[in-house]
């Protein structure tokens, strides 16, 4: 099965036919469609798949755990496959597919790894749903414990748990997932580059050096409901000005600082046009490259420490990726480029976790990503293919 072929069984799956963006949230039914698909390519190629505590899928070239046991574990690479609310085609399953078409790859050159290949699809990585980005993979480090994940529900209340569990993850079992960590002797995942470092280099492949701290919080700021048209300002209690001070606190720090500061989210209640809200419901994403920094957002906008209400729904630490690791593949690559990122990805969950992992990014001509826009020209993929296919024989040979 080649790329492109690949690639047009997955484009039309949870693509909005009005935005042409895509809505594959976690534990729906779109996620299912491709949690099917990913279980077929593995049919295909022979790999048995199997789901670890949190749901990820995994598949196996070569036997994992005769490859614990010998004290040499495999290398794994992967991605996801869920997106942000009308995110793009790439971000994720690029570093899926290109993992089958790699293993492709070097089993049409007659390769026999000597230590065992896996491709794994981590559920729920953008957090779209639930709110929590690389559920996934924070679940099964033990990032995300059990008892946070129970508390996890949906904009219409659907627990996190509850959707698991309907797509058949038991649900009993949820939380760290020994198992499944000692398997991976190195993690590498490919990704679209969400910004335009490769263009202005003039590269079609690069690797990660770094992963910004990150910082989401959720803000609830009240209001007093009450008629637009009657009610003087200054009787009003309107939650919408406090977010105007919010959104304008954050992003002076962040410029100040070099970060960056989004409010992407909001809930509105009652969200009518002649109706002061009641409650407004806003959800802050700051990084920077120093962790001060992005706590400077928050004390800026006075959600640190759960200031003003707020609940801190995640925070991911600087992630610096295995240097030996990296360094090795630069030489395989011919001197690949290294760029540090603003974006989450599993393999800084696992880095953290004290997995050795790395990225391989490839080129993306406007920079833009989590839109319908996001785009990778199929050279450059294809290029990233023959990258990660180098990657892993280095790795697995
Ligand atoms: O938000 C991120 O950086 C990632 O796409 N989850
Ligand atoms: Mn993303
Ligand atoms: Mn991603």
């Amino acid at each position: 099965m080649s790329f492109t072929s690949m690639w047009a069984d997955l484009e039309p799956i949870g693509r909005d036919a009005a935005s042409g963006g895509y809505r594959r949230y976690a534990w729906t039914s779109q996620d299912a469609v491709l949690r099917e698909w990913f279980a077929g390519e593995c049919q295909a190629r022979g790999l048995d798949v199997s789901t670890d505590r949190a749901g990820n899928q995994w598949a196996w070239w070569g036997d994992p755990d005769a490859a614990v046991t010998a004290g040499d574990p495999g290398v794994v690479t992967g991605s996801h496959l869920d997106s942000v609310p009308d995110g793009g085609a790439f971000d994720g399953p690029l570093g899926v597919v290109s993992a089958f078409a790699a293993v492709d790859a070097l089993r049409d050159k007659g390769f026999t790894p000597s230590r065992p290949i896996g491709i794994v699809n981590f559920g729920d990585e953008e957090g779209a749903r639930f709110g929590v980005a690389c559920a996934g993979s924070r679940l099964i480090t033990g990032a995300l414990n059990r008892l946070r994940a129970a508390e996890l529900a949906d904009a219409d209340g659907v627990p996190l748990t509850e959707a698991m569990a309907g797509a058949g993850i038991e649900v009993d079992h949820l939380g760290r997932d020994d198992e499944a960590l000692r398997r991976i002797g190195s993690f590498i995942e490919l990704h679209v580059e969400q910004g335009r470092g490769l263009v202005e280099l003039g590269r079609p492949v690069g690797l990660a050096s770094a992963i910004w701290p990150h910082g989401r919080w959720r803000i609830e700021l009240a209001g007093q409901a009450n008629h637009a048209g009657t009610t003087r300002l200054a009787d009003r209690r309107d939650p919408m000005l406090a977010l105007a001070s919010v959104i304008v606190a954050a992003r002076s720090e962040a410029a100040k600082r070099g970060c960056v500061a989004t409010v992407g989210k909001l809930r509105v209640e009652p969200n009518g046009v002649n109706a002061i809200p009641s409650q407004v419901t806003a959800w802050l994403d700051a990084r920077g490259a120093a962790e001060s920094d992005v706590w400077a957002i928050a004390e800026a906008v006075g959600v640190a420490g759960g200031g003003s209400g707020a609940i801190e729904e995640s925070f991911t630490p600087a992630t610096s990726f295995d240097q030996a690791l990296t360094a090795r593949l630069a030489g395989v690559l011919d001197g690949a480029p290294m760029l540090a990122t603003g974006a989450g990805h599993d393999a800084g969950i696992l880095a953290s976790a004290g997995i050795p992992s790395a990225m391989l990014f490839v080129r993306n001509p406007t920079g833009i990503s989590h839109s319908p826009a996001e785009w990778a020209e199929l050279p450059d993929c294809l290029d990233g293919v023959r990258a990660l296919t180098r990657v892993l024989a280095e790795l697995s040979g």
